[in-house]
């Protein structure tokens, strides 16, 4: 197979932009009308999910090895989706059909056998992982809204329910669908460590224009039924005895996982009387965004943690002023401290650089990004292929 023509005229193909999911999807519905009830109800090219992916995942399918154990998360999680394998040919046939539409006489019977066999080899490994895990897991797990506070004008804490045991680490997130948004799936992160009565907390920022955060700020209500979907993410995640100190950095809601880790580390110094050393910025832009300041204040009464607030756009505010990367990466010695970020995309490209430029390697960096959902499979994959960022 030859692996760098399916990338190289993948990169031909990806320079049409929205036409790509445009075209595939139009193939897709009209040769498959039955599966459109799959996909969200409000769909545009912009917010495409799976096409992008699709052609990036199947194009490298020569890192099949490294990448194989997040394939096959991606092919239990599709349960999610009602996918089943019979839907795996429609799927592959549009994707064939819309290279060929895009591609024009550079689509030879030789890349069309290779993008076949390659979209084979991706779909049997999804395939295989979500009938396996069918025995075991739930393609969903449901649980209930039983408590909402809307701590700012636009930051509201949510706590769950599930109706089942959910088992998942501090640090990691799952996808989530409301019932005001159907088949709408976004992620979200614990902000506790695991309880023993089950309950979840979430915090959730309303993001402009966002369709789902917007819904779930404003009309989700205590009774509603969520579903969610497995725990994700090993970036954020530690082991119970981790050993070293901690810089952790969050932006807006990027508190919510480092929180859980830090109820994880505090049950540790409770037990133990012994908790790595750890120190953490939150970031927001104005200061009555500091949603979570109360709790925070009071944990640093403990004598291994410090809670440092930076506020970016308001000129009068008293204390540390600035992006919170800056204002972190130059607020102490942070040489052989392991760092976690969290928060928008932007946040963290622009937090790792600084705390780089502090002195930090980039191997003691680990980070999740808040993007959009389907990022959430880049950075899994590049975790899964230990570029950066995995246990
Ligand atoms: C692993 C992971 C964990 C997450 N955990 C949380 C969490 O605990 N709490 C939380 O509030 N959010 C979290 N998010 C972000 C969340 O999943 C959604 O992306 C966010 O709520 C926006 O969804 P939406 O439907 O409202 O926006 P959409 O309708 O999907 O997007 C609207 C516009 O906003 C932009 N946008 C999307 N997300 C963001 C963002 N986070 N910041 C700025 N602009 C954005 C989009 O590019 C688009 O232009 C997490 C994301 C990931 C990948
Ligand atoms: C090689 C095969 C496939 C790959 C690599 C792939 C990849 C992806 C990725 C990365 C996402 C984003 C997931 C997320 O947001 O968490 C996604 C979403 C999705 N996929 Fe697939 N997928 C494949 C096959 C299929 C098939 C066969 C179907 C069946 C119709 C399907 C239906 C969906 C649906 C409904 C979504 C959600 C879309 C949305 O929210 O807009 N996928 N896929």
């Amino acid at each position: 197979m030859d692996t760098a023509a399916l990338q190289s005229s993948w990169q031909i193909v990806a320079k049409s932009g929205d036409d790509v999911p445009l075209y595939f999807y139009s193939h897709l519905f009209l040769s498959h009308p039955e599966l459109r009830e799959l996909f969200p109800i409000s769909m545009s090219a912009q917010r495409d999910k799976l096409v992008g992916a699709l052609g990036r995942i199947v194009s490298q399918v020569d890192q099949l090895g490294e990448v194989a154990p997040f394939i096959a998360q991606l092919g239990r999680e599709h349960r999610r989706f009602s996918v089943v394998a019979e839907h795996y040919g429609a799927v592959g046939a549009s994707l064939l059909a819309t290279l060929k539409h895009f591609l024009g006489p550079a689509w030879t019977p030789e890349l069309a056998a290779d993008w076949s066999a390659a979209y084979g080899l991706i779909a049997q490994t999804m395939v295989q992982a979500a009938e396996e895990a069918a025995d075991t897991t739930p393609a969903w797990w449901s649980a209930e809204v039983t408590a909402i506070e809307r701590r700012t004008l636009d930051v509201s804490v949510l706590r769950l329910e599930p109706h089942e045991r959910y088992d998942y680490r501090a640090g990691q997130s799952f996808a989530m669908e409301v019932p005001q948004r159907p088949r709408q799936w976004r992620y979200f992160s614990p902000a506790n460590a695991p309880r023993r009565d089950g309950s979840i907390e979430l915090h959730v920022q309303l993001v402009d224009g966002g369709q789902v955060s917007t819904s779930i700020v404003r009309s989700t209500r205590v009774g509603d039924t969520v579903r969610l979907g497995a725990p994700i993410g090993t970036a954020l995640t530690l082991p119970d005895d981790f050993a070293g100190d901690l810089l952790m950095v969050a932006g807006g809601t990027g508190l919510a996982p480092l929180r859980a880790v830090l109820e994880q580390l505090d049950r540790r110094w409770q037990v133990t009387g012994e908790a790595p050393r750890t120190h953490l910025f939150h970031g927001v832009r104005l200061p009555w965004s500091l949603y979570e300041r109360e709790l925070l204040s009071q944990l640093a009464h403990r004598p291994w943690f410090d809670y440092t607030e930076a506020v970016s756009d308001d000129a009068s505010y008293p204390g540390p002023r600035g992006p919170v990367g800056t204002v972190a990466a130059r607020g102490g010695n942070w040489r052989g401290r392991t760092a976690l970020v969290c928060g928008s995309p932007a946040m963290v490209e622009h937090t790792v650089a600084k705390l780089v430029e502090a002195g930090i390697s980039r191997e003691h960096i680990r980070f999740e990004s808040f993007g959009a959902a389907g990022d959430v499979n880049q950075s899994q994959q590049e975790a899964t292929g230990k570029v950066m960022g995995s246990e």
